[in-house]
């Protein structure tokens, strides 16, 4: 129920880039807030760390550096301090004193999610995460509710600006990784520490969310496979788009059947190739887009801003409009689902296409001992591309095949790179989307 005043309380844990966002949209548009919730927004403070800095548009009289205290005195608590601590020891606060969670907070949510969504039930409140994954783009509300009565098969996400920048700087203008990551670094998009971003761990924390509202099973990032973009170099670019091919950082759940015939799920994060037609490869720059593939629905594309103060501070806010509501009006919002508690397939289970690219010695009979071994392997080819370097006596060959489990493709590598006429492996990169 709303406060005695008729207003709702609403406690902001942190005021960076989102927590800024969020204070100036609760006071620039608090007529229109109040209409739709059915009471005032009250910002009753705003916990920080240091209280003296400088925040434009933000009344220094909110500031306090005692959280805990400040989570015992509100209704709704938005949560955008991130990290693990402090952060889930004051949402967990501020439950027990009864209020409802607004949370941005990926890298908690994918470790620990299971212990706030108790807790939230245990009180009877809401806990509504919808900016933790993909920015301002509403991916979390449709999976959760609007899908609720399909049967999701799986979900292909861009969702790490960072990395789609830095992809698409390589694509469009040659540069190499470590030219196109201090691109994204001057225009912050980067951390000065980029390795969140660029080894996958962000988009990992994403992943697990996402999948375990598709599948109705608890998955934490413990059990998202995960490779960054590192490794990746111009060549790989250039090369994927001579074969109508774009690279992306994807995310990628999805259900799968292992070998030994267990239905589960797959979780997976890792740079691949995406046909330059499919949606996903049109995604530019540093936005976001999320794909879903739902046995009733078909083929879903949720497309935006995945970061930035603004765009999260969209998401948080309508969420804060969602969970205020329910406190004026009566009733909660979704609570945890994971009845389904699928397994989480190991990743070398994980069936995929892949392009495998090879420098070899240009002579009678290499083509058939390459092709030799993926067939002693059950990988099946679905084209060669061959071309002569001059004068060198060497062929690069350009393989794709068909669908193959890790596990096949793996021993396929290892084998073929044991061959005398393997000069190298160069590179590895799966095939989605097709
Ligand atoms: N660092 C993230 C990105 C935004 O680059 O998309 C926050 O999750």
């Amino acid at each position: 129920m709303p406060h005695q005043s008729g207003s709702l309380r609403v406690a902001l844990l942190g005021c960076g880039v989102v927590g800024t966002q969020v204070a100036r949209l609760l006071t620039e548009q608090a007529d229109d807030l109040a209409a739709r919730v059915g009471a005032r927004l009250e910002l009753v403070g705003i916990a920080v760390r240091d209280t003296t800095a400088e925040r434009e548009g933000v009344d220094p009289a909110l500031l306090t550096q005692d959280a805990d205290e400040l989570v015992t005195r509100a209704d709704v608590v938005v949560e955008v301090m991130g990290g693990i601590e402090p952060a889930r020891t004051l949402i967990l606060r501020a439950i027990e004193h009864g209020a409802s969670v607004v949370t941005a907070n990926k890298a908690l949510l994918a470790a620990d999610g299971p212990t706030l969504y108790a807790a939230a039930d245990a009180a009877g409140v809401d806990l509504y995460f919808e900016a933790a994954v993909a920015g301002a783009i509403p991916i979390v509300r449709p999976v959760r509710e609007s899908l609720a009565g399909d049967r999701v098969q799986r979900v292909l996400g861009i969702v790490n600006g960072t990395t789609n920048y830095v992809l698409d700087k390589m694509a469009t203008d040659g540069l190499d990784l470590d030219q196109a990551v201090k691109e994204a670094q001057a225009l912050g998009y980067a951390e000065a520490d980029p390795t969140a971003d660029v080894e996958g761990y962000d988009a990992a924390a994403k992943a697990a969310i996402l999948a375990s509202l598709a599948f109705h099973t608890r998955v934490s990032i413990d059990d998202v496979h995960r490779e960054g973009i590192t490794g990746l170099t111009a060549d790989d670019v250039a090369w994927a788009a001579s074969t109508g091919r774009t690279l992306k950082l994807l995310a990628i759940a999805e259900r799968n059947t292992a070998d030994d015939g267990t239905e589960g799920i797959q979780v997976r994060v890792h740079p691949a190739l995406v046909p330059s037609d499919h949606p996903l490869a049109g995604v530019r720059g540093a936005f976001n887009a999320v794909f879903v593939e739902a046995e009733a629905a078909g083929e879903l594309m949720f497309y935006g801003r995945g970061a930035g103060g603004a765009p999260t501070a969209s998401a948080v806010l309508g969420d804060v409009v969602s969970v205020a509501r329910h406190r004026v009006l009566g009733g909660r919002g979704p609570v945890e689902s994971s009845y389904a508690d699928l397994p989480v397939l190991p990743a070398d289970s994980a069936r995929t296409r892949y392009q495998v690219r090879l420098e070899v010695r240009d002579q009678p009979g290499v083509l058939a001992q390459v092709a030799a071994v993926l067939a002693e392997h059950g990988v099946s080819i679905e084209s060669v591309r061959q071309s002569a370097v001059p004068d060198d006596h060497v062929a690069l060959l350009l393989i794709t095949t068909h669908t193959a489990s890790e596990r096949a493709l793996s021993g396929t590598v290892e084998a073929i790179s044991g061959l005398d006429v393997v000069r190298a492996v160069v590179s590895v990169l799966r095939v989605e989307g097709a």
